[in-house]
């Protein structure tokens, strides 16, 4: 049970996530070309849905990243410094952080950061069974902003662990940003673990983002439900489609939903009108070389150390640069 006083910080959260929820939504169907932030995909429907995702027969980049961690954890725990914490980013479970835990002895703390503090607690419980001597440590916060470390693993040597390509949804200039910000909360001889998916032939990269059971769909037009639930609008479901391609100059999937006709939706009191054919832009999912990621990496202050792909996605490691 929580406390009154987690249930009213609880609120007062969801108060200031639903307000930058109807700005950000307000902003993007007022911009020229239409678009939404692809974060907002994640409500409780949509986490689901993208679960789903990572079961596809098409969507490889979950699988891959888990053979990798799981054949090279070894080999990845082998450049943790002793009596380290494991800080991730914008964890929402678990799964992935428990290979390396279960490959690194040395890991005295785990820290997830997540900005929802939806943690699966039960997921949290049982970490601590199954890791009785590590510390867990949840921090609710947003991962991309300075963020405090709980005071009793603070001195403790840091690795980052950012899995699932969510670097991805990132401009280049914002992934080099959050390079930087992680290289300030991680500090000196910090070291990062990053997932990264690799540039490759459009013929499996569509697929991957068009999957024949139409589940993106599905992912995708959630976005306009959870809008519809939230925000006291009438998009019409049936009357957007899901567009998923690769753009090749950008190295990007770009994600879209079409109006398939002339319409006005209204959104918290405000019309908002689409042409047969407008779309929203709702993500990017940029793919990189390895070598590309290292390069823009490098330039952020983080050396490149060992890096693991089985040819569609990457597992690099990287050591914080001098200071
Ligand atoms: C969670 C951002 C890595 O880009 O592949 C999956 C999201 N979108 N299918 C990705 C997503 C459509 C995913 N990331």
């Amino acid at each position: 049970m929580p406390t009154a006083m987690q249930a009213a910080r609880r609120a007062a959260r969801s108060i200031a996530t639903s307000e930058a929820f109807a700005a950000d939504v307000l902003e993007g169907l007022a911009a020229k070309p239409k678009r939404l932030p692809p974060k907002y995909f994640y409500d409780l429907a949509g986490s689901a849905l993208f679960e789903r995702i990572t079961q596809l027969p098409e969507y490889y980049p979950t699988r891959c990243e888990i053979a990798l961690l799981r054949a090279q954890a070894p080999a990845i725990a082998s450049l943790f410094p002793q009596g380290c914490v494991l800080i991730e980013f914008g964890a929402g479970s678990s799964k992935k952080a428990r290979i390396l835990l279960g490959a690194a002895a040395t890991v005295e703390a785990y820290v997830p950061v997540d900005i929802s503090g939806d943690f699966l607690q039960g997921d949290l419980t049982q970490l601590r069974r199954d890791f009785p001597r590590l510390v867990v440590q949840p921090v609710i916060a947003d991962f991309t902003r300075p963020f405090e470390l709980p005071p009793q693993i603070a001195a403790l040597p840091r690795v980052g662990f950012f899995p699932g390509s969510t670097i991805g949804n990132f401009e280049p200039h914002e992934a080099a940003e959050f390079l930087r910000h992680a290289g300030a909360v991680l500090g000196a001889d910090a070291v990062l673990v990053i997932g990264v998916d690799l540039v490759k032939d459009a013929a499996i990269l569509c697929p991957a983002y068009n999957d024949a059971e139409g589940v993106t769909a599905k992912f995708n037009l959630n976005v306009l439900a959870r809008i519809n639930r939230e925000l006291d609008a009438n998009f019409d479901l049936g009357a957007f489609e899901h567009h998923a391609c690769y753009n090749r100059d950008k190295n990007r999937i770009e994600m879209y939903l079409a109006s398939t006709k002339r319409q006005k939706v209204k959104v918290n009191g405000k019309a908002f009108s689409f042409r047969a054919g407008e779309t929203i832009h709702t993500e990017n999912s940029y793919k990189y070389t390895i070598e590309s990621f290292q390069a823009l990496a490098r330039g952020t202050g983080w050396a490149p150390l060992k890096a693991w792909t089985d040819g569609l996605f990457g597992v690099l490691t990287f050591r914080r640069d001098g200071e």
